[in-house]
């Protein structure tokens, strides 16, 4: 098998901040392959969007990666200055999809304007940034843009560029964003919760355009979601987090439909599916200034026992594909 276009292992990052030293990613593991779609799932404020920034070179100030790797198409990531990230990385080979179409665009001046602007500033499909464009490097842009606003079947893809936010609807908006994304052709897209700002029937178009994306250009896709079911509809494989770890990663459907560790099973109890009663999970994720010792989730897992608060499970083989970090795992 070819090396994964994305893979993290055994990532930690802590902040430092007036109130003392917090770590807010602890052991996190992903890997993700060309025209594949992972999922990233976990409550808020377990490090998802963390994760999505560790990778992006966007680590708030004060964040620190402490060990870990993060190796993107053969390169460690975790060695690039600054300016790499911006020339090579952010933007150009990777690409993102915020949460907000909403909050994304600024009111006053049209998308094509503002789109332009952020090809500009990543650089034509395989050629560095420019301050300033020929007017034939302008005219390719916007080819580029009309192209790619095809690809994600905006209707009129050339009026649009020339109309302004808010003559278009938040799918609109969420598909502008995600052609701005693939516009700089990336080879990975990391969406943070592409979807939580639309309807659920809007929510569904959005994501099968993702994937389709995904597969038609070969690009790898981290997709991060509160939801279970768009991620099943969605991914080929899920990482579940919990408090800043990887608790379980493997086939999204084997996850879903047999999810090993406890806090999997507990998330997935949550996801209404018509069928099962709706079951919440009790207490709240711990804060990462005091995190519990051993196994982040213990505090709240009806399974907890002495070892689980002594030592933290290593994530571990339980089946091909599936790893799960808990003392109770069995292998299959
Ligand atoms: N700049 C920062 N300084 C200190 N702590 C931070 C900072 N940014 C994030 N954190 C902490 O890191 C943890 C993970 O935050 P993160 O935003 O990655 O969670 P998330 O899983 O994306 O949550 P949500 O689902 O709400 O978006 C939280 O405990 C948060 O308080
Ligand atoms: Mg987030």
């Amino acid at each position: 098998m070819s090396a994964p276009l994305l893979e993290i292992r055994d990532l930690r990052v802590s902040v430092r901040g007036d109130e003392g030293e917090a770590r807010i990613l602890d052991f996190v593991n992903l890997t993700v392959a060309r025209g594949e779609a992972v999922g990233v799932v976990g409550e808020s404020g377990c490090g998802k969007s963390t994760l999505l920034k560790a990778v992006l070179g966007l680590l708030p100030r004060g964040a620190e990666v402490e060990t870990g790797v993060i190796r993107f198409d053969g390169e460690d990531l975790l060695q690039l200055r600054p300016e790499d990230f911006a020339r090579r990385i952010r933007g150009r080979a990777v690409g993102f999809v915020p949460q907000d179409p909403f909050q994304s665009f600024n009111p006053v001046f049209t998308v094509g304007r503002q789109m332009l602007e952020i090809l500009r500033w990543t650089g034509l499909p395989g050629e560095p940034p420019r301050t300033i464009w020929t007017s034939r490097e302008r005219e390719r842009a916007r080819a580029a843009l009309i192209e790619a606003l095809r690809a994600v079947q905006l209707p009129d893809p050339e009026g649009a560029l020339d109309r302004y936010p808010h003559q278009f609807s938040g799918g609109q908006r969420q598909r502008i964003l995600i052609a701005g994304a693939l516009a700089a052709r990336p080879q990975l897209i990391l969406a943070d919760e592409p979807t939580t700002a639309l309807d659920v029937t809007t929510q569904m178009q959005i994501l099968s355009l993702l994937r389709r994306l995904a597969r038609d250009f070969d690009v790898g896709l981290v997709f991060v979601s509160h939801d279970f079911g768009a991620v099943a509809q969605l991914c080929d494989r899920v990482a579940v987090m919990y408090g800043g770890q990887t608790v379980e990663t493997g086939p999204a459907d084997a996850v879903i439909a047999d999810p090993r560790h406890p806090y999997a099973a507990a998330l997935l109890a949550c996801h209404p599916d018509g069928e099962r009663p709706l079951v919440g999970i009790p207490g709240l994720v711990s804060s990462a200034l005091a995190p519990p010792p051993g196994c982040r989730f213990n505090p709240r897992c009806v399974l907890a026992v002495e070892a689980c608060r002594n030592e933290r499970p290593p994530l571990r083989t339980v089946a091909p594909g599936r790893l799960v970090a808990c003392v109770h795992a069995e292998a299959s």
